[in-house]
């Protein structure tokens, strides 16, 4: 299926795997490059050198094109986006707004830029910065997330730019690319449906959890870092929903402590990380360290398999899929799928 999306990103299905902090790595990413879709890496819970490392492997399994997803407000951004020009990735994926030279410094070099956005005026911002496209995420979707759900962000998006829009946030199957494509959509892009897939090296314990679940126990909390996110309802998200500030912060130190020695961040670049998730909301400096601290808190869930002790960021999505099929098997299906409901919907009297 031909659109704007698999035109920009050189890719045979308009299909997006996002970039999942500690999700989306080497073999995500390759198994859906083969699959024909785009695949990103997630690389604002690498280091440099794992980012260097990461995008060699993707090239060594795949000759597909794929993504990078980085934070334009990163103190080493400007590094990143070297590595991505010159490693010869496809598409540069953001997860906050990018800034014009940088936009500019990767179309300079060739890179597809396509920012994720949660609301029309950003959409409005990037599209006339120069992005060559963008993906914008309804409420439903997983991680930090907006209110606007994507059956009323999405036309909005598509009626306010010239850019493609891709769609984001509560899709899975073949039915839901349609009707992002009847929305005026070139393609959706999909976090939790990749996570749950036998290819993510999420531990079979963490995924179990999700398959499990159902919609209504997937929840939008400001308890982990003061910004809304939707992951999983657990005994973590209710003890810190319940916890007092002192605790809370307390908790907030120890994981940032850790983190900072996985990350070889300093305080400061994870102080100015945090600060850059407020993204203009007013946040106390508890929330702040908080918001540093949260890729500490993925982490042990989607790498160490502590569901105890992390936070399973997902879209409510987990609540209807009960399989764990490959990226393979997961995109032919939905090209499949999608192929007959058109053919349906032109039949039908
Ligand atoms: C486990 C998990 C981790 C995520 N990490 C990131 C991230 O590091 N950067 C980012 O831009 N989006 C991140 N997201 C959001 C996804 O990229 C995507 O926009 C979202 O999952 C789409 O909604 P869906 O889950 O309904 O498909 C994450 C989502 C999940 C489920």
């Amino acid at each position: 299926m031909e659109t704007a999306l698999t035109r920009l990103a050189g890719v045979r299905h308009p299909i997006v795997q996002t970039g999942m902090g500690w999700v989306a790595g080497p073999r995500l990413v390759s198994a859906t490059a083969n699959a024909g879709a785009l695949g990103i890496l997630a690389s604002a819970t690498m280091t440099l050198d794992q980012l260097r490392t990461s995008i060699a492997e993707v090239r060594c399994r795949t000759d597909a094109p794929f993504g990078v997803n980085l934070r334009a407000d990163s103190a080493d951004a400007g590094d990143r986006v070297r590595l991505i020009i010159d490693g010869g990735v496809r598409v540069a994926s953001f997860a906050l707004a990018p800034s014009p030279e940088l936009i500019a410094e990767l179309k300079a070099a060739g890179v597809v830029v396509i920012p994720s956005v949660g609301a029309r005026r950003h959409a409005e911002k990037v599209a006339a910065w120069g992005a060559d496209a963008v993906i914008v995420q309804g409420g439903e979707g997983g991680g930090h997330t907006g209110e606007v759900a994507t059956s009323v962000l999405l036309p909005q998006v598509v009626d306010a730019v010239r850019i493609p829009v891709v769609a984001a946030g509560g899709f899975f199957d073949g039915r839901g690319l349609v009707a992002a494509l009847a929305y005026g959509a070139a393609g959706v892009a999909m976090g939790t449906r990749f996570l749950l897939t036998s290819d993510s090296a999420v531990p079979d314990a963490v995924k179990a959890r999700y398959l499990a679940a159902a919609v209504k126990d997937v929840t939008v909390t400001r308890a982990v870092d003061g910004l809304p996110h939707r992951m999983l309802r657990s005994d973590l998200v209710a003890a810190l929903e319940s916890s007092g500030r002192a605790r809370s912060l307390l908790h907030a130190l120890r994981r940032a402590a850790g983190f900072r020695k996985l990350s070889g961040l300093t305080w400061r670049q994870m102080v100015q990380d945090g600060l850059a998730l407020r993204h203009g909301k007013e946040l106390s400096w508890s929330q702040v360290l908080l918001a540093a601290n949260t890729p500490m808190l993925l982490r042990s869930a989607m790498v160490d398999g502590r569901t105890d002790l992390g936070v399973m960021a997902s879209g409510q999505v987990a609540g209807v899929i009960d399989d764990l099929p490959s990226c393979a098997e997961l995109v032919e299906r939905i090209m499949k799928e999608a192929a007959e409901v058109r053919e349906r919907l032109t039949t039908a009297r």
